[in-house]
């Protein structure tokens, strides 16, 4: 039998350019595959069932407690909101804006090695190695632990969604993966416990507020979803964002010019080449009426948010890559913004999307100012696996020369998010 457009999409044949299937699925909005599963791919459905209470995201893992991008509300909005107080507005609005600075440390201490060079792999030598380090200072995690967790890391991200013939192993491979995750993060927040400092881990495993208390193996459980969440995206983010500059070099050279435009350009991005293609295992609890389709309750449901993204009754041209998009019929642009689905939506909408964009904003601007003459070396480039995180596993980059740092960047940022932070407490004050 002829494989269906969507097992063709996870065919790993078709990873480089998955758009042309999206858009032969997109014709019938709700379609059931034979294993049952109702896969939805315009923008209109998916953006429904994400706020439909009737489709949940439990789904039976093997280990104890699930994250809470697994559960569903009231459990899932209580464990949210715990991790926020110490992550996010209201609480704690200035952590993640005044991350810019040690940001741009990072990003500039990377770029800073390519010296000498005419030509690098974006992926190992900067898109990975960048949120890597992110994360593991937000949360307070050693750095050097790495190569440990990357395992682990490797081993979810390899399960996730579909994954054919091979599921029995993966899923066992996965779930010991986790079993080692955890009991090594836990060993950790019960060192952050007892030697407090300035990170998310510390944060949490002290909060003696009623609503902060988790217990060890909720918090290491969450802590582990933060962990791989919070770098396997935005590698993706990161190299997709490269490619598709190196493929409109227009695009880059606009970015040059005008810097501010890279705040826009991200969120195209996370329309145009988002990296996470799909949300696989969502599940019906009820009957659901949709598009003219019942999606029968207990059936799973996937949401191909990829293809809702570029669905043209929601956005006008939607194959072009166009940061400064805007159709004053049907697409209002707000600031700096364009509705895509590179987050999610509804409950589970991404935890870590400011950190996300401001990341990605900082990754790209210093890279399009400081790379002179950047092309890319293969095109196609190959591409990592799995069809649901979806991204190249290298991107080789050329380029003529690499120019300094502009001077005093790192100190001025710094200043300005101490500035920041001081207006911000001031006008705390002045609510309280
Ligand atoms: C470009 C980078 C990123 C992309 C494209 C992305 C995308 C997404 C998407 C699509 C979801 C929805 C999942 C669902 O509905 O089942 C999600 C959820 C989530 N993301 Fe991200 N993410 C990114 C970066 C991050 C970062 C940096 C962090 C952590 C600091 C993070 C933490 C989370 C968490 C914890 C959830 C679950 C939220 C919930 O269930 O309420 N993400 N992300």
């Amino acid at each position: 039998m002829a494989p269906s457009v969507f097992q063709q999409v996870l065919d790993y044949a078709n990873r480089a350019d998955p758009y042309p299937l999206y858009a032969e699925l997109r014709r019938t909005p709700v379609i059931r595959e034979d294993d049952g599963r109702y896969v939805v791919s315009t923008y209109r459905e998916i953006v429904a069932l994400l706020h439909d209470p009737r489709v949940s995201s439990v789904r039976k893992e093997s280990e104890e407690p699930p994250s809470f991008i697994r559960l569903d509300p009231p459990e899932h909005d209580r464990i949210r909101r715990v991790l926020n107080r110490h992550f996010g507005p209201p609480e704690t609005p200035g952590r993640i804006d005044g991350m810019r600075p040690e940001l741009l440390e990072i990003v500039t201490e990377l770029i800073d090695r390519f010296a000498g060079k005419d030509q690098v792999d974006m992926v190992d030598e900067f898109a990975y190695p960048f949120p890597v380090t992110v994360i593991c200072r937000l949360l307070g995690v050693p750095r050097e632990d790495e190569p440990r967790f990357r395992v682990w890391a490797d081993a979810v991200v390899e399960a996730i969604g579909p994954v054919g013939a091979e599921q029995e192993r993966l899923y066992a491979k996965r779930d010991a993966a986790i079993v080692e995750l955890r009991a090594y993060l836990s060993g950790l927040i019960e060192f952050h416990r007892r030697h407090p400092r300035d990170d998310l881990l510390s944060a949490l495993a002290t909060d003696d507020a009623v609503l902060g208390r988790m217990s060890r193996a909720e918090l290491a459980s969450n802590a582990a979803l933060l962990l791989i969440a919070g770098h396997e995206t935005t590698v993706n983010l990161i190299t997709n964002g490269m490619l598709t500059l190196l493929r409109h070099p227009h695009v880059l050279e606009r970015i040059r010019q005008r810097p501010e435009l890279v705040i826009r350009t991200v969120e195209e991005l996370l329309r145009y080449e988002p990296p996470v293609q799909i949300l696989p295992d969502r599940v019906a609890l009820d009957d659901i009426e949709i598009a003219g389709t019942v999606i029968p309750a207990g059936a799973p449901i996937t949401l191909v948010l990829a293809a809702g993204s570029r669905d043209p009754d929601h956005v006008w041209d939607p194959d072009r890559f166009n940061p400064e998009r805007i159709d004053p019929e049907r697409f209002v642009l707000r600031r700096g913004g364009n509705q895509h689905l590179g987050f999610g939506g509804g409950v589970h909408y991404c935890f870590g999307a400011p950190l996300a964009r401001v990341e990605t904003q900082v990754a790209l601007s210093e890279l399009v100012s400081r790379l002179d003459n950047p092309r890319l070396l293969a095109d196609p480039p190959p591409y990592r696996p799995n069809a649901v995180l979806r991204g190249p596993r290298h991107l080789m980059v050329g380029f003529d020369q690499v120019r300094p740092a502009r001077v005093g960047r790192v100190p001025r940022a710094r200043e300005e998010a101490a500035a920041r932070a001081a207006a911000e407490a001031a006008a705390a004050k002045e609510r309280s």
